[in-house]
């Protein structure tokens, strides 16, 4: 039985403009052109597989990028969502938000993993998207724990966590092979204890936004 080991999967989620949902087949070539005119952008910050990047994020690619992450989701192990801007009635992919090498019993926890494409930074896409996830994960997802690893130097990326809220705590040293080397990351997490008096993630956020 699929669904009694994918709680919270399938979902689609949505704040204002911001979609969340499961990939598509069809999303081949959307995928390919926003991952190929962001290599710049992501490169520094991906663990990426061997191999020229245009190949590596072709609409054929990504024939095996979704086989993965649908597998991955069924298994239990995932819960990969497009992200989507909805403006003018229509939808654009703009970037990506998985809740992944997740552990269900005692730890239930997951990894997040985001990126925006650079055309539409710094308008809360991604913040919004991942307080969508978390909020999904710790309610129908049975999640308890999320945890998220950044490279001290990308700014952008640890603004995200701290402006939701999430603890630095800790520091990982030569952890993940990225952009040619082992990279050192810090470590934030949040568990869902930390919110629940705030109605989730997605209120606190919607909070700190209008304050600022
Ligand atoms: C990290 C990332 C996902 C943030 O997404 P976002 O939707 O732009 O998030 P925000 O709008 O909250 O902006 C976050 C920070 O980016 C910076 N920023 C703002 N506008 C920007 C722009 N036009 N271009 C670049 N960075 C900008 C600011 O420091 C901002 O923080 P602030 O709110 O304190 O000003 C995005 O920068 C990205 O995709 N980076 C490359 C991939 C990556 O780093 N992924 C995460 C790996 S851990």
């Amino acid at each position: 039985m699929l669904g009694a080991t994918t709680p919270g999967w399938p979902a689609v989620l949505a704040d204002g403009a911001v979609l969340l949902r499961p990939y598509k087949r069809g999303d081949a070539r959307a995928w390919s052109e926003v991952r190929v005119a962001n290599q710049a952008w992501l490169a520094p910050w991906e663990a990426a597989p061997p191999g020229p990047w245009a190949e590596m994020n072709s609409p054929r690619a990504f024939g095996y990028v979704y086989r993965d992450m649908r597998r991955a989701a069924r298994n239990g192990d995932s819960m990969p969502f497009a992200v989507c801007l909805v403006e003018d009635g229509r939808e654009r992919l703009v970037g990506h938000v998985n809740l992944g090498n997740i552990v269900r019993r005692a730890f239930a926890s997951a990894y997040a993993g985001y990126w925006v494409d650079h055309r539409v930074a710094g308008r809360g896409v991604i913040p919004t998207a991942l307080a969508l996830a978390v909020d999904h994960a710790f309610g129908p997802g049975g999640l308890h724990r999320i945890e998220v690893n950044i490279r001290p130097e990308n700014g952008p990326s640890r603004r995200v966590v701290e402006k939701l809220g999430f603890r630095e705590e800790a520091y990982h040293e030569r952890y993940m092979h990225i952009d040619g080397g082992w990279r050192d990351h810090l470590g934030y997490a949040m568990t869902s204890e930390e919110v629940a008096a705030e109605g989730g993630l997605l209120a606190r956020w919607r909070r700190v936004r209008t304050s600022n």
